[in-house]
């Protein structure tokens, strides 16, 4: 043998040897009897808060040519008719804190111009109560009130739902029929305050106050109706959620037998320009969930609900948000007008993710917010555009249904910085074995879907996605959301982050093999027989 063909004969064994190292693929095992919970369609929630331009200027800009009669307007319609809204809270916030319902109902010219004390403008409260009914109606969302537990009293807050969901004969329904309205709103979900862990909120409290006032608010409520559902505010970003001492479990304790969700809050970012540790901030949400299920369980065991539901959990804000956060970007008419980019996107479909694995008890989620603030749909007088969170909250809320599946993942790991920062400068977090692969799967007759974050910023991911229960039939859909870089933006003009349906994969047997190319979101949705 020449010394030029032992020299080619080495250089292939290294090639090939080195093949087959980086040749293991990853795995996704799905097996359809391996089930953790239905997935409720109301995970996929929004949020209207009178806030910046969410509403005037957003979802209701009478002056605007695209305007309807009703003042809505219709390009942001379609836009939110996209996202199939399950449930829809409103009206804060923050600002529900301050807000009296009654200031925002009858005749428009009547109505009273407030100062706004908690993000700093005029209300003029043009739009209230029905304005927002009418646009749940027209959307198909369920309506999901905050009542006022700061300045609001327990008697203001029966008084809402009495004029919401009582059909004739009180004084406060009687109102609602004189305001145009003969039929009941029936309002079914309401919340207990907001955030009133948090020092900046209008009229906090400490726990022990909380829990008083809002165990009284909620039988003056139910009493009024008792078909309502109450979530009570658990605790917000800020707060030692977690401690066992603290607002969670102290809350959880008092209000068990009368509550049906405790609503949790997370924000995250990226502020130190570090995108694998922001790629792991789904995971802190997980291990969140994991701890207040923890707690719920242990307030279960003593509760006494008369055949109620346990308490489920409410993720009833949550999103990126880093950059609109303080000074004047966080005040005013433009406050909280985040732009996101595909990163951003990534860890939304993260969130997901969460959710879907937690179905047992994540029952409710709400992104926060619907318009303009630190929301999935940007307008401006003319014009509007999808931002890049838009694309995996569509897929999903539009795809992702039936029964959560335990899934079986194996792939490569990454560890984060310690102690890193995950948007909010006093909340810092160290997470290690972050898969690469973020990775939730759900089960819906016959038909299985599979939504799969590729956390890798440079790297496609060679997976076998294994059935267990039968074998994979027909044609897989493939829906991705990517871009050519993690920081890629959309604008009026521009849609470089968007959904990309591509081509079918012919499923036969089962084990299918897909490439996830890096920083994608990928939905797969086949059926098993
Ligand atoms: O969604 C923006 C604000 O974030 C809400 O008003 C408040 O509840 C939270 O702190």
């Amino acid at each position: 043998m020449t010394y030029l063909k032992q020299f080619a004969l080495i250089l292939i064994l290294i090639v090939s040897s080195f093949g087959l190292a980086i040749a293991q693929n990853a795995r996704i095992k799905i097996d359809t009897d391996r089930t953790i919970g239905d997935v409720s369609p109301l995970i996929y929630g929004n949020f209207v808060e009178h806030l910046g331009r969410c509403v005037y200027g957003g979802i209701y800009d009478p002056d605007s040519p695209k305007a309807d009669e009703r003042g809505f307007r219709t390009d942001v319609l379609d836009a939110v008719k996209g996202l199939n809204v399950s449930i829809t809270r409103y009206p804060g916030g923050n600002f529900v804190s301050n807000y009296h319902w009654l200031d925002g109902v009858g005749p428009k010219e009547e109505r009273k111009t407030r100062m706004e004390l908690a993000w700093h403008r005029l209300e003029p409260n043009l739009f209230g109560t029905n304005e927002f009914i009418e646009f749940a109606k027209e959307i198909d969302t369920a309506p999901y009130f905050a009542v006022n537990m700061g300045t609001g009293t327990i008697e203001e807050a029966q008084q809402w739902v009495e004029y919401c969901n009582i059909e004739s004969g009180p004084y406060y329904a009687e109102l609602r029929k004189h305001h145009g309205y003969p039929e009941p709103h029936n309002i079914k979900y309401w919340s207990l305050g907001n955030e009133m862990d948090g020092f900046w909120q209008m009229g906090h409290l400490n726990a022990e106050d909380y829990s008083k006032k809002a165990r009284e608010a909620a039988k003056l409520m139910r009493l009024t109706d008792p078909s309502i559902k109450l979530i009570a505010a658990g605790s917000s970003n800020y707060r030692p959620w977690a401690d066992p001492d603290g607002w969670n479990s102290a809350i959880l304790s008092e209000l068990k037998d009368v509550v049906d969700y405790i609503a949790l809050h997370i924000y995250v970012g990226n502020p130190d320009d570090n995108y694998y540790n922001f790629m792991s901030t789904p995971q802190v949400m997980d291990q969140r969930t994991q701890i207040v299920k923890g707690m719920i369980a242990r307030e279960m065991r003593t509760a006494d609900r008369e055949g109620r539901d346990p308490i489920y959990i409410a993720w009833d804000e949550y999103n990126v948000w880093y950059r609109a956060r303080r000074g004047e970007s966080a005040r005013g008419e433009r406050a909280l007008e985040e732009k996101y980019n595909l990163e951003d996107a990534l860890v939304i479909a993260g969130f997901l993710n969460v959710f879907v694995r937690n179905a047992d008890v994540v029952k409710m989620a709400n992104m926060a917010q619907l318009v303009n603030v630190i929301a999935p749909i940007f307008t401006n007088e003319e014009d509007m555009f999808k931002q890049t969170i838009y694309f995996p909250l569509q897929l999903f809320a539009n795809h992702v249904k039936g029964t959560s599946l335990d899934v079986f993942v194996d792939c490569e790991t990454y560890d984060t910085d310690e102690d890193f920062n995950i948007g909010l400068g006093e909340l810092t977090t160290t997470q290690t074995e972050v898969p690469y692969l973020d990775v939730s799967a759900t089960y819906d007759n016959g038909e299985v879907t599979i939504c799969v974050v590729n956390r890798h910023r440079d790297q496609a991911i060679t997976t076998d996605i294994i059935s267990q229960t039968g074998e994979f039939t027909g044609n897989m859909e493939i829906y991705e959301v990517n871009g050519p870089d993690i920081k890629s933006m959309n604008d009026f003009d521009k849609t470089t982050v968007e959904t990309k349906q591509k081509e079918d994969i012919k499923a036969k047997g089962d084990k299918v093999t897909y490439s996830f190319p890096p920083h994608s979101f990928t939905l797969i949705k086949g059926r098993v027989k």
